[in-house]
């Protein structure tokens, strides 16, 4: 099979696991890692059992346990500590982006990504590379550039070329091409479709291949979970090219699911693709949970985790899972899906949830130790005075940012004042739910008449894009009653 190359350089404690997820995947060990009975633990074992690690159990399997990482919290000890400590994979989360990357038409910077990359060889971790071409997150002058076919398959090679021919030694997995049919079935319209028609698939795969021919090469996206009529679209794709020989090892379901609705044909459809000789992998997973999160819907989720881990590890060919995230405090869900949220294992104060222990327990660990805990997203007891204002950078890219300020009533309000000062020539471009202005570094958000209204202890949030030249501060707002 395609992904059995076997031509790795191989490094680090990521080799161990890499090279046993090869021995598996080739068939050899599977029963005894997918099907193993085992005696009953001696009390000394269990507490080990549950000291381990999902990276610590991944390896002992050979299965990859990966987690999306943003560069710009990794100053965070909390967050690197459980980076490195979890998870036995790391993939950009944005940092490898073609925006980020090449900005500009030869302009290549790979500060960002270059982090994220040392990162994971001083904790020996493998790197799934993500993405190469995707019609999102792509500077303008590609996506806007009204490229002939010749000029924008030399723009897609510089990039292809230049990015994965960096990172040859450190990156073996990538996904090349991210997200190219849409939710009807159809080849998506990008600049890459229209000006060049699905060949730019197989070109994309081919310039990938040549700079780095022992790579493992991925086409990702996400709906294509469970068997449904875009996952259907994407087997007659990967099966046209593998029979026209375009150098494609594996397929991605990025997994971004509900909780309460995994699709049940998950294993099935992983069978499928497996069989066509391709690598399968979990690719982003995250699953989400409407707000607030109850005890209740936690274990729902943790269910749900275990229902898609336990396809993935049932199947050898299925390589492993990343989480899209390594803490629910930087997941790109609330930003993304209103009033959804929680949607990874480890919670904003790096608690691990129900989701975590199934994980565990799927990949041989022992189970929650205390599945009786109390939700850790409890409301919280009112501040003292009228109110108080958290606020919290949610994204950054070059030249801008997101932030979301939520506002806690200390006493009953019937109007709220947030003000603060920026520390780093920002400014806000375009606010939600609060009525903003600004005047040089100092900035006023009050209440939009519907959310002015607040209990005590009740939270509220708002929130705003803005830019920045250079560097992001994080205020300390004040809150006041009144607007
Ligand atoms: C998301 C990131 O998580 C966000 O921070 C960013 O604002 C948008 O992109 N499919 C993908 C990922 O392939 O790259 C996306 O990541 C999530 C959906």
């Amino acid at each position: 099979m395609a992904f059995t190359k076997g031509r790795r350089r191989l490094r680090g404690r990521a080799a161990g696991a890499v090279a046993l997820a090869l021995a598996l995947v080739t068939g050899g060990f599977a029963a005894a890692a997918h099907g193993q009975e085992s005696a009953p633990l001696s009390a000394e074992d269990a507490v080990r059992a549950q000291a381990a690690t999902l990276r610590d159990l991944a390896d002992q399997r050979g299965l990859r346990m990966g987690t999306a990482v943003g560069s710009q919290h990794l100053n965070q000890s909390e967050y690197a500590r459980t980076a490195a400590a979890e998870f036995n994979s790391v993939t950009h989360e944005n940092d490898l982006k073609w925006e980020t990357v090449e900005p500009q038409r030869g302009q290549f910077n790979w500060t960002n990504a270059d982090r994220i990359v040392d990162f994971a060889q001083q904790n020996g971790q493998m790197v799934h590379g993500h993405t190469l071409v995707w019609h999102s997150q792509l500077p303008s002058w590609v996506a806007n550039g009204n490229f002939s076919e010749g000029e924008l398959l030399d723009v897609m090679d510089t990039h292809i070329s230049t990015t994965v021919g960096r990172y040859r030694d450190d990156i073996d997995t990538w996904d090349v091409v991210n997200e190219p049919i849409g939710d009807n079935a159809q080849f998506r319209d990008s600049v890459f479709y229209r000006t060049l028609g699905e060949d730019f698939i197989a070109e994309a795969f081919r310039m990938a291949d040549r700079a780095d021919p022992d790579a493992r090469l991925f086409i990702n996206d996400y709906n294509i979970d469970g068997i449904n009529a875009k996952s259907d679209a994407y087997y007659d794709l990967v099966r046209d090219l593998l029979a026209q020989g375009v150098p494609i090892d594996g397929i991605g379901f990025q997994g971004h699911l509900i909780s309460g609705q995994v699709p049940s044909s998950i294993q099935q459809n992983i069978q499928r693709f497996v069989d066509l000789g391709l690598e399968v992998m979990i690719t982003e997973l995250d699953i989400r949970i409407q707000m607030p999160a109850t005890q209740q819907k936690l274990e729902q989720q943790a269910r749900d985790y275990e229902q898609v881990v336990n396809a993935c590890y049932a199947v050898s060919g299925c390589s492993g899972v990343i989480v899209w995230g390594v803490t629910d405090a930087y997941s790109w869900v609330p930003d993304t899906f209103e009033g959804q949220g929680a949607a990874l294992p480890i919670d904003d104060s790096y608690q691990k949830k129900p989701a975590y222990w199934a994980i565990h327990e799927a990949l041989g660990g022992e189970p929650d130790p205390d599945p009786t805990d109390p939700p850790t997203e409890e409301p919280t007891d009112p501040p003292g005075g009228d109110c108080e204002a958290d606020y919290r950078v949610t994204n950054e890219w070059s030249g801008g940012f997101q932030a979301e300020v939520t506002v806690t009533a200390g006493s009953d309000l019937t109007g709220w004042t947030v003000a603060w000062s920026f520390g780093g020539g920002e400014s806000v471009s375009h606010a939600w739910n609060a009525s903003v202005s600004s005047n040089g570094s100092s900035v006023t958000a009050t209440d939009v008449g519907y959310n002015g209204a607040l209990s005590a202890g009740q939270s509220t949030s708002f929130g705003f894009v803005g830019t920045h030249g250079g560097s992001v501060s994080t205020p300390q707002p004040s809150c006041t009653s009144g607007s």
